[in-house]
């Protein structure tokens, strides 16, 4: 079965990539990155310059990849001593991790002199490069100038990321992390139909406090809505994520605002409704909150205790009757008659699409099976794993956005 990282109907599989690997420390991570392409299903073809295989040696990737490690320009492997050209024909991509100072001057200067820089001037497909190296080389203005003519040419920069470096300094040139490069390159398979368009997303549960330390909330992961937030941002949108309390990490290019009430939510989504194209309403959002906030922890009792609540604000209808409204898309998560009680939903917040699913199934599972209800009916989407249906909503968001 194909990994969920790469499949989904909405974007174009990876079936064979090439992982250029380049002298420097972080070469140890790129075995890493064989390994989570090798397990998404992707045929690795590693090919080494001469300074990577004093960091590992070929064998790691040979063992990894079940495939021969090239390194030699004057050596040929499978082909017939045309290595430089034919490694990357038929190949989806070539991703360069790490990419030295070294060889990201040689892509700037079109030079051909070891295998790695000679398959990249003579690939057709497309180049990915994930720089690592030391803060001052990477800040130096050389290198900033390679990286800026090769970005010109076309090839994407992947990172670099901030951190602590192998050398004992702090700043900017540490390589991604290989997970990182790998949804990385995933994400450049997806077609760009959300570029140009600005997409705010809501995730998570809220919670509203009763005392400074109990509160009601409910079991939303926010999975689903991270999920979404990555697939937009996949496909070229500019995404603003409200997110309720959750610990997950924020999506690669998601702009990410944290709340925690309700109150605080609508406050956060009506502040920029005005500004997006796409609102998606995937929280689950409170519907009552405790009238009383109580300023110190309420002590037991013997006696019973009544808590008195009031509706929030219903964010997606409100952002829905809005003049200039988005397109709006809600969420809904029942435990009974799920088309039909999401179906009333729809119409009563006046959406142009709503996604319904069950709510046994869908809060905090990794994945979910959903229908999709808008004014054609109701259009039932296979059970998946929830990055693979948030690339397929999104597909299905853009396909039904005025002024495509
Ligand atoms: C111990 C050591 C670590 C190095 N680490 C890096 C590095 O992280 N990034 C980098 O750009 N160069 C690094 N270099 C320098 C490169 O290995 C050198 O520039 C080499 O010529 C790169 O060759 P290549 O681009 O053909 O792989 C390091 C060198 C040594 C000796």
């Amino acid at each position: 079965m194909a990994d969920p990282a790469t499949a989904t109907a909405a974007h174009a599989p990876l079936t064979r990539v090439v992982l250029g690997v380049t002298g420097g420390i972080a070469a140890y991570k790129a075995a890493e990155l064989a390994r989570l392409f090798v397990k998404a299903g992707v045929a690795v073809d590693v090919v080494m310059t001469g300074a990577a295989t004093r960091f590992v040696t070929p064998m790691t990737f040979q063992a990894l990849t079940g495939r021969p490690v090239a390194t030699d320009l004057w050596t040929s492997g499978a082909s017939n001593a045309m290595d430089h050209i034919e490694i990357t024909r038929g190949a989806d991509l070539v991703v360069v991790a790490p990419a030295s100072a070294d060889f990201i001057a040689r892509l700037a200067h079109g030079r051909a002199d070891d295998l790695l820089s000679t398959l990249c001037l003579a690939r057709e497909c497309p180049l990915l490069v994930a720089p690592a190296m030391n803060v001052q080389m990477w800040s130096n203005a050389a290198t900033q100038r390679n990286v800026k003519r090769i970005a010109d040419d076309g090839i994407a920069i992947l990172g670099p990321g901030s951190g602590d470096q192998a050398c004992g300094e702090t700043g900017d040139g540490r390589m991604l992390e290989a997970q990182e490069i790998f949804d990385a390159v995933v994400a450049s398979r997806v077609p760009r139909v959300l570029a140009g368009r600005s997409v705010l997303v809501t995730a998570g549960p809220t919670f509203e406090a009763i005392d400074p330390v109990r509160g009601i909330t409910n079991a939303s992961s926010g999975k689903m809505g991270f999920a979404l937030a990555r697939a937009a941002a996949e496909a070229g949108a500019d995404v603003t994520l409200v997110a309720g309390p959750t610990s997950l990490p924020t999506p690669a290019g998601v702009d990410r605002i944290d709340v925690v009430s309700a109150a605080e939510m609508a406050d956060a989504v009506f502040a920029r409704a005005d500004r997006c194209d796409v609102f998606v309403a995937v929280a689950a959002v409170a519907d009552y909150r405790p009238v009383q906030v109580h300023a110190h922890k309420v002590k037991k009792r013997a006696e019973p205790m009544t808590l008195a609540l009031e509706p929030t604000v219903d964010i997606l209808a409100s952002v829905a009757a809005r003049p200039n409204a988005p397109f709006c898309v809600g969420f809904a998560a029942e435990s009974q008659d799920v088309v039909k009680l999401g179906e009333d939903k729809r119409r009563r917040k006046k959406v142009a699409m709503l996604v319904a699913n069950r709510a046994q199934d869908a809060l905090g599972a990794d994945d979910n099976q959903v229908t999709i209800l808008d004014d054609s009916g109701a259009h039932a989407l296979p059970r998946a794993d929830k990055l693979v249906l948030a690339r397929r909503l999104i597909a299905e968001i853009a396909a039904r956005l005025p002024g495509r």
